[in-house]
Parts: structure tokens; sequence; C-alpha cells
């Protein structure tokens, strides 16, 4: 009898996951912040970003999130950024402050897209089933998978605890074909089989002003009007806001022992730490100074391929130890 061939994509939900908060998205942290570096392994070399859009996204929505993983390794001086605007700097200059915590800092570029609109797995999910679906993208050691959920569906702890998260797994698919290497690993390689991964929940239906804050009415703590979105979709460019947040923590501290301060369940990490701060004078429930379009009233900090404009939260740079702000 022929054996099976059944690639099985085994998965280990890490207990480290760290999430992008809504009760602290616009509570600026007033106590210096400094992240340890438990010297754990961080994500290094070239990663592609694997997208799986869970429920119904138009096009020009899955478009801000494309161009903006489009953005984070576009030439940080490309001609199209700085005649788009020049008081903006571009979002590979956001990016390239994960370089400071480590020289070879992941190099994220958008990969392959999965389109899932009838909702396989139902309205509702827990963090299982986003594993589950990241594991749907044939993760592997140079990708990172990346879980989107449309506004109607419903997720474990989303808008109560958390806007999103990021976590990691591991998976046997193509442990047959690669060696055993070692973890920890030399140069160019990621840790076997393990791989890191993403949930971002678009708030626009169930709790914009919790985790689309600035583009909307904060649903309590200080209250002031909300900027207008730099995409003109409030859900998406909060999608935005909440992917930068999580991207620069799985790069970070992906597996639990990288970049971060508190304790390891809840850890404040590269960009969480800096939560609610996107300008120079950000305060609890202002988001700082930023650059207004004249035309379409929108608030923005980075430019990024084709023009895109998009607002990006500050990141703590290890080298001054401070939340760094754009603009
Ligand atoms: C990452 O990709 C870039 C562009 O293709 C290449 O120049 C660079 O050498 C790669 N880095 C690693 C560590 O493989």
């Amino acid at each position: 009898m022929a054996p099976h061939l059944v690639v099985l994509v085994l998965l280990a939900v890490a207990a480290s996951a760290a999430a992008a908060t809504p009760r602290q998205l616009f509570l600026v942290s007033q106590a210096p912040v400094t992240l340890t570096n438990h010297h754990g392994q961080l994500l290094t070399g070239n990663y592609s970003v694997n997208l799986l859009w869970y429920g119904r996204f138009t096009p020009a929505q899955r478009a801000v999130v494309a161009d903006f993983l489009l953005s984070l390794s576009a030439p940080v001086a490309s001609a199209s950024a700085a005649s788009a605007s020049a008081s903006a700097p571009s979002v590979a200059a956001w990016w390239a402050t994960t370089s400071r915590y480590h020289p070879g800092a992941a190099r994220l570029t958008l990969g392959r897209q999965v389109l899932d609109p009838s909702l396989s797995l139902g309205r509702r999910l827990s963090e299982t089933s986003l594993a589950a679906l990241a594991a749907r993208l044939s993760p592997h050691r140079g990708s990172v998978a990346v879980v989107i959920t449309a506004p109607d569906v419903l997720v474990d702890g989303f808008c109560l605890s958390h806007c999103g998260l990021h976590a990691s797994a591991t998976s046997s698919a193509g442990a047959a074909s690669a060696p055993a290497a070692a973890h920890g690993s030399a140069p160019g390689t990621h840790g076997r089989g393990r791989f890191a991964y993403v949930w971002v929940g678009d708030s626009a239906e169930q709790c914009p002003g919790e985790c689309a804050w600035p583009f909307h009415q904060p649903a309590y703590g200080p209250q002031a009007p909300p900027l207008v979105a730099p995409n003109a979709d409030v859900g998406m460019d909060g999608v935005v806001i909440n992917l930068a947040t999580l991207l620069a923590g799985a790069v970070t501290n992906p597996y639990g022992g990288g970049f971060f301060q508190g304790p390891a369940e809840a850890p404040l990490e590269a960009v969480t730490a800096c939560t609610g701060v996107f300008g120079a004078g950000a305060y609890p429930g202002y988001p700082g100074q930023l650059p207004v379009d004249a035309a379409s009233g929108a608030s923005y900090n980075a430019v990024g391929v084709a023009g895109r404009r998009f607002l990006l939260p500050a990141m703590w740079d290890p080298k001054t130890s401070q939340c760094s702000t754009l603009v």
C-alpha cells in the first residue's frame, strides 16, 4: 500500500502572544520607557509578509494594506515620495528604526494574498482559529503570516482587550526537507519550522473608538475631535496603525525573548511602549502635531509607494531610549 503523502501542519501556539491593546491606545506613557533586550531570537534577514483576508474587503481596502507593506522596503529616498510630499518621511524610514534593535532586523516585502470572503471558519473566531488561518498561508521560516478580519467578524477579545495580536507557532511542514538546524542558528536561517503570525481586525463596525483612534472619537478618556484618515477609510487606516505596531513587535520580540518592558505575558514592545504617540507634543487624548493634507484635511506622518499617505505610530528607539516620532 502506497503511503499517504500528507503534509501536516502542526500548530503549537506560543504562550507569548503580544497584543495591540485598545485600552491604552490613547494613553501616553509618562514614565521613561526602557525596553530590555532579553537576548532571545529576533527576526533577521528577508521575510515575505503573506496576507489572508478573512471576510469581505474591497480591492481599494486591500490596496491600503498592500501599499503599506510594499512601502516598508521601498527605497527611502524614492522620487515618488519626495515629489508627493516634502513634509513627511517615508514609511521605509519609519521601519528603519527596527534596525537599531539589530543591524540585520528583518526586511519585509509583500508576499502573496489569499482571500476568504465566505468566512470558511465562521463569523466567530478563537485564537486557535486565527493560528489555523495563519497556517493556510503555508507559513515558513522566511515569512510572516498576517490574518486581517473584516468589520463583521467577531474574534475573542477583540475590542475588549486587544485590536490585534502577534504570536508564533511551529509547523512541521517542510521539516522533512529542511536540515535539522539548531536554534540560534547561522546568519540567514530563521529557526526550524517556527513562524511568526499577526492578526489585526478591521474595527470600523465594532469599536473604532478603541481600535481606530485617532480617526474616531475615543470610546473613553480625554476627548478631542477625530482626525481625517489619510486613506479615507477609518477601519483600514486603523488596521495600518495596528499592523505597523504588531509587525514591529513581531520582528523585535518574535518568540517572547526579544526586546520588551514589563512581564513577558503582557509585554510593552517597540510600538506598544509608545502607545498614543504619533507626532511631537503628544499627550493623553492628543496624538501630536501632524502634517495635514490641504485638499483632503487628512492627517498623516509618512509617505509610501505611489504617494500614498499613512499615519504611523511612534516607535521606541534603542539608541536614544525615546519614543521616536517621524514628525
Ligand atoms: C535581502 O534581499 C535584498 C534584495 O533582494 C538583498 O540585497 C539582500 O542581500 C538580502 N538579504 C539577505 C540577508 O538575504
